[in-house]
């Protein structure tokens, strides 16, 4: 069900949990003020209680009044990257944020959507938690109708659209004296290293907090997906616009081979596209770059791809 950015605060306000539009992919959202609203969210997307959720603020100023303890250059990177697709973990007050938001942590992650429909919410009520409205373990969902393919036609959902980045944000942590990526997402190492002076260590990914995102078979479709032919035929190509598939009777475009934002905003679509068409299996094209987005989007490919 569609609603308004006023039905949307309203909605928030008396602890429900509604899905809005970020420029990464849908969130499912609480209010940071409304432990019962936190509550459902983890129960409707059945999330492991010890995974920590993001805290969506309306400014840097917001999300510096939660932290303790800056880490260096903190604030550079807030400037830089906010409003956009970068989290950033940092030590907080733990008495301003409710444990079930940080699952018991004295650390919590925040972001400041650049979404002008999120914006416009969070300038209503703010902050918001909002992990990726799908069901724990599918492919995150980047458009209003795959929020209600995942949780029904009822479910209240501020549609913005499709998403523009179509992959999750980029998280990053300071831990032993460095930057750590937490998760590969949006922003490009290369474009952190600009900023920070050096590639920011990879020591945190597959690391606790268990993350869904750093399970091994995540972002899935129901389809299995094959990274190489395998030794029996398969019909479906996953491939790209630019590139011919003789021998497949049907082509899955994820865009150019050489736009990697046209594919990582066609991603998520794709994928369950696959399953919408009731694909049993298909193969996918893996000649592609290895630097920038496309680190993201071959992690995003390969944890899809597990089984
Ligand atoms: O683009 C995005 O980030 C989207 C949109 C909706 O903003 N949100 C999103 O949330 O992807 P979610 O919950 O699917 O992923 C949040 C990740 C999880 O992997 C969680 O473990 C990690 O952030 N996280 C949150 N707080 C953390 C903390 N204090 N320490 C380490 N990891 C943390
Ligand atoms: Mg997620």
């Amino acid at each position: 069900m569609r609603i308004s950015i006023k039905k949307a605060a309203q909605l928030l306000q008396n602890h429900q949990v509604i899905a809005v539009p970020t420029e990464t992919v849908y969130g499912l959202a609480a209010w940071l003020k409304s432990p019962q609203a936190i509550e459902t969210l983890f129960d409707l997307k059945k999330r492991p209680r010890e995974n920590p959720l993001i805290i969506h603020v309306k400014s840097s100023e917001e999300a510096l009044s939660y932290i303790s303890e800056k880490p260096p250059q903190l604030e550079t990177l807030m400037k830089t990257f906010w409003p956009g697709p970068l989290t950033l973990i940092a030590p907080v007050f733990v008495d301003r944020i409710p444990e079930a938001a940080r699952a018991g942590l004295t650390t919590a992650a925040f972001r400041m959507p650049s979404h002008p429909v999120l914006h416009e919410l969070l300038e209503e009520i703010s902050p918001l938690v909002a992990p990726s409205a799908n069901l724990s373990g599918r492919p995150s969902a980047t458009s209003a109708e795959h929020v209600e393919n995942d949780f029904g036609n009822t479910f209240p959902v501020l549609d913005g659209g499709a998403c523009h980045h179509g992959v999750e944000s980029t998280i990053i942590a300071f831990v032993e004296g460095k930057w750590a990526l937490a998760r590969r997402g949006a922003i490009a190492e290369e474009a952190l290293r600009e900023v920070i002076g050096y590639y920011p260590e990879e020591a945190l990914i597959g690391k606790r907090p268990i993350s869904p995102g750093q399970l091994f078979r995540h972002y899935a479709p129901k389809a299995r997906l094959f990274l190489s032919p395998p030794e029996h035929s398969v019909a479906t190509m996953v491939g790209f616009s630019d590139r011919q598939y003789p021998g497949y009777t049907k082509v899955y475009y994820l865009g150019s081979s050489s736009n990697p934002q046209e594919v990582s905003h066609r991603l998520y679509r794709i994928l369950r596209q696959l399953d919408e068409d009731g694909v049993p299996e298909a193969v996918v094209d893996m000649q592609m770059a290895e630097d920038g987005l496309w680190k993201t989007i071959r992690e995003r490919l390969s944890k899809a791809s597990a089984f």
